[in-house]
Formats: C-alpha cells, structure tokens, sequence
C-alpha cells in the first residue's frame, strides 16, 4: 500500500510523548513490509537541532492557501530507505520556536492556526510530490483536519485522492483542539461544515471530534481504551461520537508496539552498562549509576522506583506525590528517582518533596532521553499511576529492561501488565492497583516492597517474564494493515 502519515511529531526529529515513538516504529515497521510510507510533519529547527542537516530541500516552494491568502512554505525531506521518507513542512513563522505546543506549559495561542496550516500543508505536499495514497494515517487533534479535508470539494477531486481512505488513530482524547470559531476561515472550510456532524462542538471548533466524524476507520492504541472512551469518565465528552462510529464498527483499539532496536537492553548505548534475560550483572551498574546520577546514597539492596513521564494531570502525579509523602514518614528503605516536565504546579510539589527527603528522593525536571534510559535500566521498579493512560509506552520498555511495573490497571497499563500471582507466577509481570487514590498507591508500594525483598525467586521469575515478553511491532503492523484493508469497505 501507499501510507502518508501525517503527525505533529516523529521520534527522533521532535517528540514530546509517545506519539512521536509510534509515528516512527510504525512506519518502519510498515516499510519493512513492503508498503511506501511517507510521513508528513512541521519542519522544528530549534527542536531538531544538528537533525536538521540530515534534511534537504525539496525543489519548489509549497502553496498552502490559507485564510484569505496563499502562503509559501518549503518542503524538507528525509529518506531513510526506498520505502520510508520523512517529509517536513518548513515554516518558520509557526513552526521555529524552542518547542512543539506550549511555552512553559502555557499553550501557544495560534496554535490553531499553526495546525490548521499544518493540516493543509500536508495536503498539499500529497498533490506537489504527486503522492497517490491509498490511505492517510493521521494522528490525534493536530492532524485530524486532514480527515474531514479528505472529504471536502477542496480535495476530493483531484486523482490523486480518488482511491483514497482515512484512518485517525486517538493516542489520547484528553487533548481535543478545541478553538474559537472565529478560526475556521483560515481552513478553507465553509460554515456547512460547522455543523454536529463535522466540525461544531458547543459553538467552537472541535478538530479531533471532525477527525473522528469523518475518517474511514478511528482507532485507540490500546483495546481496553477502545472500551473505556465509549464512557463518559474517560470520553472526555467525546463519547457520543464514538458510539456512533463504534455502532458502524469503524472503531478498533490496536496495541502499540516498541521499538525494540532503540530499546534493548543489550545493545543500548545510552546506559553504562548492557545486560540481558541471560546475564544481568549489567543491571547493577546500572543501579549505581541511576542512583549516584540521581544523589542517592548507592546502596544495591535499598528498592528503587523509577518514573519517566510528562507531569500532567493525566498522569497520576498529584496522587503520587501524597503517597510517597506518607510512605517516606513511615518508611527509610524506599528509593524514588523521577525525571520529567510540565504542569509548573506539578513541578512545584515534586520539588518540595525532594526538598522534604532528600535521601529518599530526587526529581530532575526536563526532558532527557540519556536519563530516561538510564532510569529504565537501573531501577527495580517503574511507577505508573495514571488516570487514564491510552497505551503506554514506559511500562513495556520497563520490563524489557527487567524492571517491574507498578501501574493503575487502565487501557494499556492493563492491556500489557500481568498483575502478580504467585499461582500463576510464569505468567506474573508487575503489580496492579485499580482505584487511582493514595491508599491503593501506597498499599501497592509496600505489596511490591514486600516482594522484592520476601518472595525472591517470584521475583525473578517476574523479571524474566518481562524481559522474555514480546512487545515488538510486527503484530501490531498486521493489525493495522487489517484496518486498513477494513477502511475500504
Ligand atoms: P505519553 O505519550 O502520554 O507521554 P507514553 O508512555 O506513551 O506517554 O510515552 C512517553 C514517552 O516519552 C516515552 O518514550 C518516555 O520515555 C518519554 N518521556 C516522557 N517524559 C520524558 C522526559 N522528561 N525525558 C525524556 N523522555 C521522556
Ligand atoms: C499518548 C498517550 C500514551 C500513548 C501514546 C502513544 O500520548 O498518552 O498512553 O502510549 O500516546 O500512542
């Protein structure tokens, strides 16, 4: 097939969560068996850094018709091999700023018209280069335009769309793209579209609820979130839209993958020392190294809890921190290492709490892959206490790593961790609570405490299990080639 993705972010070029890991394995994957893929973002110099000399400029400038004017964008591009090219639409007034959404947290005020433009530069790029899709992938609010543009006088006529269907994939419906209508000149579109069936969500624009009304096929990244969105606790009022695509069966919830080259625990260069199921020594340095990294005493027996995530409401943060508050009163022989960034209130209170115990806990606040690995590889355990949570990504990469989940049993959290049994123990992957509240976090701390230091060879076995799980993308790819196939009929 011919796949155009179209994402606001792509790992390695620009990423601030999992999306922009999915929207690179993904087509890898799907180039490797056999399809042209072409993925379409924003050209992000500040972001990209020295990335931005692997681009070269395509001939030509690009006409995006935009409001009541055409601009003029360039077209960058990346291949990385005969079936996978990364194209990036170069657009400085928009796209060159230190990051992707928001300044300090506060999101970017045209970031309507950034996407909008986005949305229509990649639709354009499709007509330049002369692509003819058999399908357009696109991925959460940023790119959902291009679904409804799909189906719109704008592009539907051109050859290049005629056997053409959309796919929108919602990687997390917390996030919406919900603007002042006052925007919808700038997309070309006409007010018929502005109507409960497209683009009208209660007298503003709603782009990821269009997306979702007008793709061929809409899909989560997990099944259980699949389930869960349909309700009005995790529909993020979105529900009834998708009741309506799930009746005509348009909606699936496909598992992410990994990328298990970046990910490996034998092979990764970013941590000082490799180990694997077989030979786990490697671990231990690991351990060491987290710790002295992170100002911790360097103790190998004391449990360590790691967690790499952006500091959002969604994430659980706020319970966290009042549970490892209480169990640090209590309790000397816990290690807490956090690395991430985001809602400045969050920020505050993980700063306070390092503050308070010192030789229990450190946060460093940013964004660092080097230590995201580093906190992967050397923790004994990684803590996940979301809200909701469509996938997941850290929890997979966590057992790979031989490090142990302690997670919220929600969407992928659930989907991908096999809360502890000791009479299923070759099936037992990590710890599980269900109720998100600062009883069920601590409890489930101290259970998997217990474990670590009582139940040795559980937990072992649990580690193998984790380590020996198969999480790669192949499988995932088969599923998504399925809905596809399922997007034309
Ligand atoms: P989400 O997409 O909701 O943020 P995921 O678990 O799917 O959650 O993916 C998060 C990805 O972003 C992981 O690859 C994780 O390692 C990475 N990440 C999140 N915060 C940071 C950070 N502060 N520094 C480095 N990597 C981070
Ligand atoms: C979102 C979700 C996360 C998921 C990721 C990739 O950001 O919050 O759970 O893993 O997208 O699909």
């Amino acid at each position: 097939m011919n796949i155009v993705w179209i994402t606001s972010e792509a790992y390695p070029y620009a990423k601030t969560g999992g999306l922009a890991d999915v929207a690179s394995a993904l087509p890898k994957a799907q180039s490797k068996k056999g399809h042209k893929v072409s993925v379409i973002m924003p050209y992000f110099p500040q972001v990209m850094k020295e990335l931005t000399q692997k681009t070269e400029v395509v001939q030509g400038p690009l006409s995006v018709p935009f409001g009541f004017t055409e601009e003029k964008a360039a077209l960058r591009k990346h291949e990385i091999n005969d079936n996978l090219t990364f194209y990036f639409i170069e657009y400085n007034v928009f796209y060159d700023r230190p990051s992707l959404y928001d300044y300090n947290g506060v999101a970017f005020g045209d970031n309507a018209a950034r996407f909008i433009f986005f949305s229509r530069a990649a639709m354009q790029t499709i007509l330049a280069l002369d692509i003819n899709p058999d399908i357009i992938h696109t991925n959460d609010w940023m790119s959902a335009l291009c679904n409804v543009y799909l189906k719109t006088p704008l592009y539907w006529n051109y050859k290049n769309f005629q056997g053409c269907r959309s796919v929108l994939t919602i990687h997390n419906i917390g996030y919406q793209g919900i603007f002042d209508k006052s925007n919808l000149f700038l997309t070309g579109l006409g007010w018929e579209y502005f109507n409960q069936s497209c683009l009208e969500y209660h007298d503003q624009l709603n782009f990821l609820k269009a997306g979702i009304l007008t793709a061929d096929m809409v899909n989560t990244v997990s099944p259980t979130y699949a389930t869960e969105i349909l309700s009005p606790e995790y529909g993020f009022t979105l529900d009834p839209p998708l009741h309506h695509v799930e009746y005509r069966q348009k909606l699936r919830g496909i598992l992410n993958g990994i990328d298990t080259d970046d990910w490996n625990p034998q092979k990764d260069k970013l941590i000082p020392a490799n180990f694997s199921p077989e030979d786990k020594s490697g671990k231990k340095k690991c351990k060491e190294a987290l710790q002295r990294e992170f100002s911790l005493q360097t103790k190998p027996d004391i449990p360590l809890i790691g967690l790499v995530s952006r500091l959002a409401t969604q994430k659980g943060i706020d319970v966290l921190t009042s549970a490892l508050e209480r169990i640090f009163f209590e309790e000397q022989n816990i290690q807490v290492a956090i690395l991430g960034t985001g809602d400045p209130e969050l920020e505050g209170r993980l700063s306070y709490l390092n503050g308070q115990f010192p030789d229990n806990f450190s946060v460093f606040l940013g964004y660092n892959n080097k230590l995201a690995h580093l906190i992967e590889a050397g923790s004994d355990f990684f803590i996940m206490p979301s809200r909701y949570e469509p996938c997941g990504l850290n929890q997979m990469y966590s057992m790979r790593y031989g490090t142990i989940p302690i997670v919220r049993a929600t969407g992928g959290l659930d989907d991908t961790v096999i809360n502890y049994n000791p009479d299923k123990i070759d099936e037992s992957t990590g710890f599980k609570f269900y109720e998100l509240n600062v009883d069920a976090v601590v409890n489930t701390i101290r259970w998997a405490v217990y474990t670590y230091h009582n139940e040795k060879e559980d937990f072992k076995q649990m580690i193998h299990n984790g380590m020996t799980a198969d999480f790669s993308w192949e499988k995932t790819a088969s599923e998504y080639e399925q809905m596809y196939k399922d997007a034309f009929n």
